[in-house]
C-alpha cells in the first residue's frame, strides 16, 4: 500500500472554530485481522465489508496470500473477498514479513503451526523483534510447532516447522499481549484433538472477548465463553469454520477516540457515524467514551452516530482512571491532559511499554517537551497542567503519537490561528489510519462558518523559463496561504540525482530502474512545499550550469514525468492538510496535465531578450532558448498554453502588476475569509 502523501513534518493548524461535523471512520484493526484470519479458515468464500485498508492489514492479507489463501482487495470498497482452503493452509513454504503489525505477528505464527504442514520463515522489522513472542511460541512448541530461532531465542526472525497442533490441554502466558491468548483460541478449533487452554495469569479481556464472539460468529460455539472472563477454556472441536457470505465490520472504535476526544481541544461537537452501542459492540475501546464523560464532556446517541459535545462554560477536569482494559486509548487522553482542570493519572499501563515502542516513557518525554509535569512510574502516568510551550513532536514510528499530538495541535493555543504543534513523520498513522490527517482537516474545513467561500483552491501557473513563474507565485501564495511548489525544482533535483549516479537522460531504462529506488518525500518550509528524496532537500547545486544543460533532457522521459505525476498532484493533500487556503503550482504542464480541472490556469510569456536579461540579473548561466525548445517539442506533457488558460505578458510589466492582475482574479473566489499570517 502506498504511504499516504503527507510531509515528514506537519504543522498542525488549530482550529479557528468550534468543531462542528460528523466524521466516518475506517473498519477496525482488530476485526479485520481477525476475520481476516478466520475466513481464511472457512471452506466457503466470504466477504468481508467496512474492512480497515491500512499498512497492518496489507500485511495480514498479503501474507495470507503468500500462503495460498485466495484474498481479493477492493479498496474503494473497503471489501476484502476471502476464499479460505477450509482449514489447511495450501502452500507448504512462505516466507512471511510481518512488519510492526502485533495482530499479523501473532496470528500467522498460530495460524502456521496449526493449518500449516510445512516450513515457514517469519520476521518483522526491529521494533516486532523486541516485542513479546514467548508465550505464544511456547504453548505451539508444546502442541507440536518447532521453532529454529535466526536471531535472539523466542523472537522474530524464526523458522517454523509446522505439522498441526495434537490436543491436550496446554498453558500459555499472555500477561505480556492477550493477541498471543487471542491466537491460539482462534486456531484451537484445527487441533487433532480437543483442546484445553489455560491461562498463566492476567489477561487483558476485551479483545479475548472480542476473538470469542468472533469465533461465534464463524460457527464456533464460543459465545458462552465470552460472556464473562476466565482461566480456561475448552474448545469444541472439529468443528467447520462457517460465516455468511458477507461478513461486516465495525468502524474502529480506537479510531473513534481521536475524535470523540476532538472538542476537548476545539470546544463544539463532533458526530462519529456507525459506531454500535458499547453493549452490542465487539470492541472494548468504546469504554473511553465513559472516561470522555467522567472529564466533562457530553456524550449522546443521534441517529446512529456517537456525538461527543463540549457544553460552553462546564469545566473539563483531569481524572484519575485505570485504562488497561482500553489501553490503545490512553494516549489520546494523555496527550489532551494540558488542557484539563487539574491532574490527571492513568493507570494498568505496563504492557503498553512493549507495544510499538515503549509508549509511557514515549507520552511522558513529549509531554515534558511540551512543558508539562509529569510522574511515571512502572504502571502509571501523572500530567500535572503546566502553561504549553510550542513543540515539534517525536512519534517513535508510533501511529498513536501522530493521532493523538494531531488532536491536541487543534487547539489554538495562541488565539491566532497559528500552528504550535509540529508532529514528526505523520505518515506512521498509516499503521491503522492512513487518512487520518485528511479527516481532520475536512473536518477543520467543515467547522469554518464561511461556507460560501469554497474550501480550498488550486492555482496553475505555466510558462517557459524565467517567464516569472516562482517569484509571481511566491508572491501569490503570500498573498492568499496558499502552499506553493516550484515543480522545476522537482525536476532540477531529480536530474541532479540521475547525474549523481551516473545516468544518461539517453538510456531510458537505466533511468527508470533509477527512479525506482528514490524514495520521494515532502518537507514544508514556511508557504513552500519542498521534494525529499531520500530525506534530502535540494540545495544549490539544482541552480548549476551542469543541470541547467541536463534537465529539460530528463524531463522529457515520459519515465521522469510518470514519476513526478502522483507526487505532484498529492500535493493538494498536503496543502490541505497543513491548513492552507489552496495550492500554486508553477511548471510547464500543470494546467495541461497535473491540474487540468485547477480553479485558475495562468500562462506568463515574455519577450527573450527580457527573460535572458532576467536571468543574466540573477546570475545564472542558463540556455532558456534551448530549454523552452526542448520543453516545448517533447512527446509527453510539452510546454504549451493550456486551453481556456489566461495568458499574460509580463514583459512590460512589474512583479507587483503582475500579481495585482491575477490576485484581482483570485480574490473574489476566496470570499472574505481572514488570510492568516505565517511568524
Ligand atoms: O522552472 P524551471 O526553469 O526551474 O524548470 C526546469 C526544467 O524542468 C524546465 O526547463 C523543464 O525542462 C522541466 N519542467 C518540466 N515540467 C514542469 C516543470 C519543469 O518539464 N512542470
Amino acid at each position: 500500500m502506498s504511504k499516504p502523501p503527507l510531509p515528514s513534518l506537519l504543522p498542525i493548524p488549530p482550529f479557528t472554530r468550534a468543531a462542528d461535523g460528523t466524521i466516518t471512520l475506517p473498519g477496525s484493526k482488530s476485526l479485520t485481522n481477525r476475520a481476516l484470519l478466520l475466513a481464511a479458515l472457512c471452506a466457503q468464500p466470504v466477504e468481508l465489508r467496512g474492512a480497515l485498508f491500512s499498512e497492518d492489514t496489507e500485511i495480514m492479507s498479503a501474507a495470507l496470500r503468500s500462503l495460498g489463501v485466495h484474498v481479493e482487495a477492493d479498496a474503494a470498497r473497503c471489501s476484502f473477498r476471502v476464499a479460505g482452503a477450509g482449514g489447511i493452509l495450501p502452500a507448504t513454504t512462505a516466507t512471511i514479513q510481518v512488519g510492526n503489525a502485533g495482530t499479523a505477528a501473532r496470528f500467522l505464527t498460530a495460524l502456521c503451526a496449526a493449518a500449516g504442514r510445512g516450513v515457514y520463515r517469519f520476521d518483522g522489522v526491529e521494533a516486532m523483534r523486541r516485542r513479546p513472542m514467548g508465550g505464544l511460541l511456547e504453548a505451539l512448541t508444546r502442541l507440536g510447532a518447532e521453532f529454529r530461532f535466526l536471531g535472539q531465542p523466542g523472537c522474530f526472525p524464526f523458522e517454523l516447522h509446522a505439522r498441526g497442533l495434537r490436543g491436550g490441554t496446554v498453558e500459555i502466558d499472555a500477561r505480556e499481549s492477550s493477541q498471543m491468548l487471542s491466537a491460539l483460541l482462534m486456531v484451537a478449533p484445527l487441533a487433532a484433538a480437543p483442546l484445553c487452554i489455560r491461562l498463566v495469569g492476567d489477561v487483558r479481556w476485551p479483545f479475548v472477548a472480542m476473538t470469542l464472539r468472533q469465533l461465534a460468529q464463524f460457527g464456533q460455539p464460543t459465545a458462552e465463553l465470552a460472556a464473562r472472563p476466565a482461566a480456561e477454556f475448552a474448545l469444541s472441536w472439529g468443528r467447520p469454520f462457517t460465516a455468511p457470505s458477507l461478513y461486516p465490520i465495525e468502524p474502529d472504535a480506537t479510531a473513534a477516540s481521536y475524535f470523540l476526544a476532538l472538542p476537548i481541544a476545539a470546544g463544539g461537537s463532533v458526530r462519529v457515524a456507525g459506531l454500535p452501542e458499547a453493549g452490542e459492540s465487539l470492541q472494548g475501546d468504546l469504554a473511553f467514551a465513559g472516561a470522555l464523560e467522567r472529564v466533562g464532556l457530553q456524550l449522546s446517541r443521534e441517529a446512529g452516530a456517537l456525538v461527543s459535545t463540549r457544553v460552553a462554560g462546564a469545566p473539563l477536569r483531569g481524572i484519575d482512571a485505570d485504562f488497561n482494559l482500553y489501553s490503545d486509548t490512553f494516549l489520546t487522553l494523555a496527550a489532551l491532559a494540558p488542557l484539563l482542570e487539574g491532574p490527571t493519572t492513568l493507570r494498568g499501563l505496563t504492557h503498553t511499554r512493549k507495544q510499538e515502542t515503549d509508549r509511557v516513557a514515549g507520552m511522558a518525554a513529549e509531554l515534558r517537551r511540551l512543558g508539562q509535569d509529569v510522574v511515571e512510574t512502572e504502571d502509571t502516568l501523572t500530567i500535572t497542567p503546566r502553561p504549553l510551550l510550542a513543540s515539534q513532536i517525536e512519534t517513535y514510528h508510533d501511529h498513536r503519537f501522530a493521532m493523538s499530538f494531531g488532536v491536541l495541535g487543534c487547539h489554538d493555543l495562541r488565539a491566532n490561528g497559528q500552528p504550535w504543534i509540529t508532529v514528526g513523520n505523520p505518515a506512521c498513522c498509516a499503521k491503522t489510519f492512513p487518512d487520518f490527517f485528511e479527516v481532520l482537516a475536512q473536518l477543520r474545513a467543515h467547522s469554518h462558518p464561511m461556507s460560501t467561500a469554497p474550501d480550498f483552491i488550486t492555482v496553475a501557473i505555466d510558462g517557459g523559463a524565467a517567464s516569472g513563474k516562482s517569484s509571481t507565485s511566491r508572491a501569490l501564495s503570500e498573498r492568499f496561504h496558499l502552499l506553493h511548489v516550484d515543480t522545476g525544482a522537482h525536476y532540477r533535483f531529480v536530474t541532479h540525482q540521475l547525474l549523481e549516479r551516473g545516468v544518461d537522460a539517453a538510456d531510458e531504462s537505466a533511468v527508470a530502474a533509477a527512479l525506482a529506488a528514490l524514495p520521494l518525500g515532502t518537507r514544508l518550509a514556511g508557504r513552500s512545499s519542498l521534494i525529499e528524496i531520500d530525506g534530502r532537500i535540494p540545495g544549490e547545486e539544482i541552480r548549476g550550469q551542469r543541470v541547467n544543460e541536463q534537465v529539460s533532457r530528463f524531463a522529457a522521459v515520459p519515465a521522469v514525468r510518470q514519476f513526478l505525476l502522483a507526487y505532484q498532484r498529492s500535493q493538494a493533500q498536503v496543502a490541505r492538510v497543513a491548513g492552507f487556503r489552496g495550492l500554486i503550482m508553477e511548471g510547464r504542464d500543470i494546467g495541461s496535465v497535473i491540474f487540468p480541472e485547477a480553479d485558475f490556469r495562468f500562462y506568463l510569456q515574455a519577450d527573450p531578450v527580457e527573460r535572458a536579461r532576467r536571468r543574466a540579473a540573477e546570475g545564472q548561466t542558463d540556455a532558456i532558448h534551448e530549454r523552452d525548445r526542448l520543453d516545448a517539442s517533447r512527446k509527453t506533457a510539452p510546454l504549451t498554453l493550456p486551453n481556456g488558460a489566461t495568458a499574460i505578458d509580463s514583459t512590460h510589466l512589474s512583479l507587483l502588476q503582475v500579481v495585482d492582475q491575477l490576485g484581482a482574479l483570485i480574490a473574489p473566489r476566496l470570499g472574505a475569509t481572514t488570510i492568516p499570517h505565517l511568524p
